[in-house]
C-alpha cells in the first residue's frame, strides 16, 4: 500500500516523498452527538485509512492531490489560505494547513499525494482521517512536536471554520489516538482517554457495519440545528454544557424544559446517551459484553425519536437485524443516512447479515455494503 501511493507520487511531483503516513476512519460504539456537548464517546478505528506521501517545500507552494476524485494537482499558496474559500475535497488538508500556520507554526509548503480506503459520506469519518493524515505528517516533517490529541483539536478547528462544518472532536481524536484491539473512552471536555479492551473474536462475537449507501453531509443545516437546539438547552438550565446535568436530575431539568417539546427531547437524548457511555464502559470492564445489545439499542431509539437524526434505511438495518437474532444495533456517526453497526453472535454473522440484505432489497432501497470492523490502530507513519 505505501510503495503504490509513495510510487504515485514520484510520478506526480517527480520526486520521492519524505515519507508516508495513514490515519484511520472509526465507528462510534456509543455516544452520539454528545461531543459538541462536552460529553462521552466511545470509537474505535477502522482497518479502512487514508495514507498521505508528503514532502515538504520551503517556497510557500501547497500541491495536493488526490487518487480518489478526478483531476489533477491542485496548486495553492498557503499565504492565500483563507476560511470558506474552497468547497472542494482541497479544503480538508488546505484547512490542516491554515489551522497550523494560524496556531503559529510555520509551514512553508508541502507537496501531497492522498489515498483513502475510508468510504466517504457513509458517517465513517473519511474526513477527519484526511485531516489526522495531514497534520500527522506534517507535524512529523516540521518537527513540530505537537500531542496527539492537540493534532486533533488543529483538526476539528480546520473543520469547523476553514471547511465550516460545526463537528465536535471525536472523529479526530479517534482517528489520532485510537489503539489496536481497544475502544477509546474519551472525555470531550477535557480529552482524558482511556483505551478499554475490545476484543469480540474471544468473546465469539462480531460486530459488523452496515453502510446504507444514503450520503450525509455535515455542511448541511440539520447537524447545525441539533448543535444549536443543544447549546439553546444548556442555557435554559444554566449550564455550560449539557454534559453539567447530573443524570438522577434529568427529571427536573426536562420539567423547566416543558414549553420547549424540541429543545427537551435534545436534552433527554444527550443527558441519557452520556449515562449509556458510561453504563457500556462498566459493562465492558466487568466482561458482561454481550449486554451491551440492549445499550445500542436503546441508544438507537433515543436517536430515532428524541434527537431525530435517523432516516427508514437505518431504521431498517437495526429492526430487521434485531428480528434475524442481532444481539444488539444501532445507527453509528452523525445520521441522515451513513452506517448502523450490528453486534452478533459470530455464528449468527451471516443470517443476520442477508436478512439485512434482503429487508433491503424488499423496501426497494439500494443494496448496503456489510463489513465486519474490528477496533485497529490510530494514526501512524509506515514508510
Ligand atoms: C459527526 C461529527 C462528530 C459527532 C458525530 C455525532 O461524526 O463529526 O463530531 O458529533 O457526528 O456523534
Amino acid at each position: 500500500m505505501s510503495e503504490a501511493v509513495a510510487e504515485r507520487f514520484s510520478q506526480l511531483y517527480g520526486t520521492e516523498p519524505d515519507g508516508v503516513w495513514a490515519a484511520p476512519g472509526r465507528v462510534n460504539l456509543i455516544g452520539e452527538h454528545t461531543d459538541y456537548n462536552d460529553g462521552f464517546v466511545m470509537p474505535f478505528a477502522l482497518p479502512h485509512t487514508a495514507l498521505a506521501a508528503v514532502a515538504r517545500r520551503t517556497d510557500g507552494v501547497l500541491r495536493l492531490h488526490s487518487a480518489d476524485v478526478g483531476g489533477g494537482v491542485v496548486e495553492l499558496r498557503v499565504d492565500d489560505l483563507a476560511p470558506e474559500s474552497d468547497r472542494n475535497w482541497t479544503a480538508y488538508p488546505a484547512g490542516v494547513v491554515w489551522a497550523l500556520r494560524e496556531a503559529g507554526h510555520e509551514i512553508t509548503g508541502a507537496d501531497i499525494h492522498l489515498s483513502s480506503t475510508v468510504p466517504a459520506g457513509a458517517g465513517l469519518s473519511s474526513s477527519a482521517a484526511l485531516e489526522v493524515v495531514v497534520a500527522l505528517a506534517l507535524d512529523d516533517l516540521y518537527g513540530l512536536g505537537l500531542k496527539r490529541w492537540q493534532l486533533a483539536r488543529l483538526c476539528q478547528r480546520a473543520e469547523n471554520v476553514y471547511v465550516g462544518a460545526p463537528v465536535g472532536i471525536m472523529d479526530q481524536t479517534a482517528s489520532a489516538c485510537c489503539e489496536e484491539g481497544h475502544a477509546l473512552f474519551l472525555d470531550t471536555r477535557d480529552l482524558s482517554q482511556q483505551q478499554i479492551p475490545f476484543d469480540l473474536a474471544a468473546e465469539g462475537m462480531r460486530l459488523l457495519v452496515v453502510d446504507t449507501q444514503v450520503k450525509h453531509s455535515h455542511s448541511e443545516g440539520e447537524y447545525g440545528k441539533r448543535r444549536a437546539g443543544c447549546e439553546k438547552g444548556a442555557a435554559l438550565l444554566g449550564v455550560d454544557a449539557l454534559r453539567d446535568i447530573p443524570y438522577d436530575g434529568l427529571d427536573a431539568a426536562l420539567e423547566r424544559l416543558a414549553d420547549d417539546e424540541e429543545v427537551l427531547r435534545l436534552v433527554r437524548h444527550v443527558v441519557t446517551e452520556d449515562e449509556r457511555v458510561e453504563r457500556m464502559v462498566s459493562l465492558l470492564r466487568a466482561g458482561e459484553t454481550r449486554a451491551i445489545g440492549p445499550v445500542l439499542v436503546a441508544g438507537h431509539a433515543s436517536l430515532r425519536d428524541d434527537f431525530r437524526v435517523s432516516c427508514p434505511e437505518l431504521d431498517l438495518v437495526v429492526d430487521s437485524s434485531l428480528a434475524a437474532g442481532a444481539l444488539g444495533a444501532r445507527m453509528t456517526g452523525g445520521g441522515f443516512g451513513g452506517s448502523a453497526i450490528v453486534l452478533v453472535e459470530a455464528a449468527d454473522a451471516d443470517t443476520v447479515s442477508k436478512a439485512v440484505q434482503e429487508a433491503f432489497a424488499t423496501a426497494g432501497f439500494t443494496a448496503p455494503r456489510v463489513f465486519e470492523a474490528v477496533p485497529a490502530p490510530g494514526a501512524r507513519r509506515i514508510r
